[in-house]
């Protein structure tokens, strides 16, 4: 007799590779103390919110005493909130958007489970390219739907090959993730002109739209002057979906939104059924307070978060070149995806773990071989784990003998 339906016994168990690293974590902590495990498999932004964010919630706390001031609103948002909303993306994606293009939801995936919910019919197929953020698989089953893989180069940029061979008439959507979790890669505008053309005729050819979801949580940390492209006015199909979590360090806060082109024939219902499933799916509104902060942050150079990401980045690179593990520079996001000596990730994880060195399996996201090390931590514990490191992947190597 199960309490529980089998497909969740199943998500269960494959969602257990980052639940199982965050036990760890806490067992580790426990018995060795906080400070003494190096803990690097959550992507948990650790700085604090913008003064901005601060004073937004303090103006917000002297102001409850209106009536219904943390009460509902309309599914997708206060008004002002989606007009403010609306004028800065309009600069962001270099399109003119209107309060009536967006929508503001629980998170970029409250978001994505309203925009999943809105346009997939039973069995229709979600695909992304490897390695994604795994939450995606199960953002699309929620909806009945079916997810598949596409594999990438070894650039971790999309083999527009195996892009056209997995396209089917049950494909509905594509993922696109840049700057990417776990890679960091960015996909160059070229790289989305060319999706945007091969799903473009996809549509045409099996008569309905194939949306490019764009998720972008992270478009605000490009290093070395590169640049996210806007993918809105690259393709009419094109959805961005995205949140504050990171950029304003409010991750808990849940506030996230979508955007549509306003080119979408249909665009009004397109975007009535995504309210519709905003409300359906529990959610019923963005939160209030999030709502605010986001008023009040909007525009505010996050220039200071930015710096110190980057000067993470450099010392981390540093250290996985001194173990001499292969990686590819992050060129955006707070992660690095490292590859794992002998492609044998699990005995790279148990050697760090011996270290108390705390990373996921790229399995976690689709791609064995690999591990995804988060640098959203303090300095002074990613400089601690600089020889553990080099010990660690010693150990590896010469136990396999490579
Ligand atoms: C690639 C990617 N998309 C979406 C999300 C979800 O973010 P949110 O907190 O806005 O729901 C995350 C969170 O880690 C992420 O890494």
């Amino acid at each position: 007799m199960s309490v529980i339906a089998s497909m969740m016994k199943e998500n269960i168990e494959q969602g257990s590779l980052i639940r199982q690293m965050f036990d760890l974590g806490i067992k580790l902590k426990q018995q060795y103390g906080e400070e003494n495990v190096l803990d690097f498999s959550l992507g948990n932004p650790d700085l604090p919110p913008p003064p901005v964010v601060r004073e937004a919630m303090a103006d917000l706390a002297r102001n409850l005493n209106r009536p219904g001031s943390l009460g509902y609103m309309q599914n997708a948002g206060f008004s002002w909130a989606l007009e403010a909303l609306a004028e800065e993306l309009s600069k962001e994606q270099q399109i003119k958007l209107t309060k009536s293009d967006v929508m503001l939801s629980c998170g970029a995936a409250g978001a994505m489970n309203a925009f999943f919910h809105s346009v997939l019919e039973p069995e229709d197929e979600v695909l992304a390219f490897v390695p994604f953020f795994g939450e995606y698989k199960f953002y699309t089953q929620n909806h009945g739907g079916v997810f598949k893989t596409v594999a990438a180069k070894e650039n971790f940029l999309p083999d527009f090959e195996e892009l056209e061979n997995a396209l089917t008439p049950k494909t509905r959507i594509v993922v696109v993730n840049s700057p990417n979790n776990p890679t960091g890669i960015i996909y160059p505008e070229e790289t989305i002109k060319k999706l945007a053309e091969i799903l473009a005729k996809a549509s045409e050819k099996f008569g309905r739209p194939i949306y490019m979801v764009s998720d972008e949580p992270y478009r605000y940390l490009a290093y070395d002057g590169c640049t996210v492209p806007a993918v809105l006015p690259l393709y009419k199909y094109a959805v961005v979906i995205s949140s504050f979590s990171k950029k304003f360090g409010i991750a808990g806060e849940r506030i996230g939104y979508l955007a549509v082109s306003p080119e979408i024939e249909d665009k009004e219902l397109l975007m009535s059924a995504c309210i519709m499933s905003n409300r359906v799916l529990g959610f019923v509104n963005p939160p209030v307070v999030g709502q605010y902060l986001m008023k009040a942050a909007l525009g505010t150079s996050v220039q200071e978060a930015f710096d110190i990401y980057a000067k993470r980045r450099q010392i981390f690179c540093e250290i996985l070149d001194n173990a001499g593990l292969e990686y590819q520079k992050p060129m955006g996001a707070f992660y690095i995806f490292p590859k794992a000596p002998g492609g044998d990730d699990n005995l790279l994880i148990t050697c760090l773990q011996e270290e108390k060195i705390l990373g996921v399996s790229g399995k976690g996201f689709g791609l064995a071989g690999y591990i995804r090390l988060c640098y959203a931590v303090e300095d002074t514990v990613i400089a601690k784990s600089r020889d553990g490191f080099k010990r660690a992947a010693d150990k590896a190597r010469s136990l396999l003998k490579v």
